[in-house]
């Protein structure tokens, strides 16, 4: 056996070649009959084998976000959207310490929006309980509604990067739970 074991072409790492594919036993478990998921695919119409989901598929556990990034919306989301995390010191606690950590930096740890980037082009942000300057909203910060600060969040404002890909909806709207305290804040 070891004798004829070394009879085939040796590979270039040494061992030897051998000819012979071998046996298949169950062919089926070698060259599976069902499609493999990125092949080509004759028997759908765009000719692939991996399907698109249903128009109007939701996933398991996401909420889907019907608003654009337009004045329209942003007022409409401010009409329409409802806080839908319970109310509790728990959740206000996890939305105080994300928003240590996406916007305090920028608004300041007490909301009053003086945080330490100091770049000219972040001079303007608004406090939170600022009950003078007039927003989008045609009112004021300490009034804007749950939705529009939901919506602000999501696709940002001028010198306010969206962030989206960095907060969850979950986590966006625990942030929003613990800003309402910012907002009622005495100046
Ligand atoms: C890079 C700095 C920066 C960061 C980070 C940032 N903001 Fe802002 N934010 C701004 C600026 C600047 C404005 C004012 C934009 C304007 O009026 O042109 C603003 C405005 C807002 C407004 C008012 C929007 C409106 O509709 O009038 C809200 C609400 C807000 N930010 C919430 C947040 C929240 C919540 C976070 C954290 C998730 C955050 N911001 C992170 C800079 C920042």
């Amino acid at each position: 056996m070891i004798l004829l074991s070394g009879c085939g072409d040796p590979s270039s790492d040494g061992r030897p070649l051998t000819r012979h594919p071998g046996y298949e036993y169950m062919p089926n478990m070698y060259r599976s009959p069902s499609f493999e998921t990125y092949s080509e695919n004759p028997n759908f119409s765009n000719n692939s084998t991996a399907r698109l989901p249903v128009k109007g598929t939701i996933a398991r556990g996401t909420m889907p976000f019907e608003y654009k990034n337009t004045l329209e919306d942003y007022l409409r989301a401010g009409k329409e959207l409802i806080n839908p995390i319970s109310k509790n010191d728990k959740n206000t606690e996890e939305g105080e310490a994300l928003y240590v950590m996406f916007c305090a930096h920028c608004h300041g740890d007490n909301g009053d929006g003086k945080g330490s980037i100091t770049h000219p082009v972040y001079g303007a942000i608004p406090a939170y309980n600022d009950k003078v300057q007039i927003r989008r909203t045609g009112s004021t910060m300490s009034e804007l509604k749950d939705g529009n600060i939901y919506h602000a969040i999501t696709y940002g404002l001028n010198a306010m990067g969206p962030h989206a890909s960095q907060v969850t909806p979950e986590e966006r709207w625990k942030i929003i739970m613990y800003i309402n305290n910012l907002q009622k804040e005495e100046i």
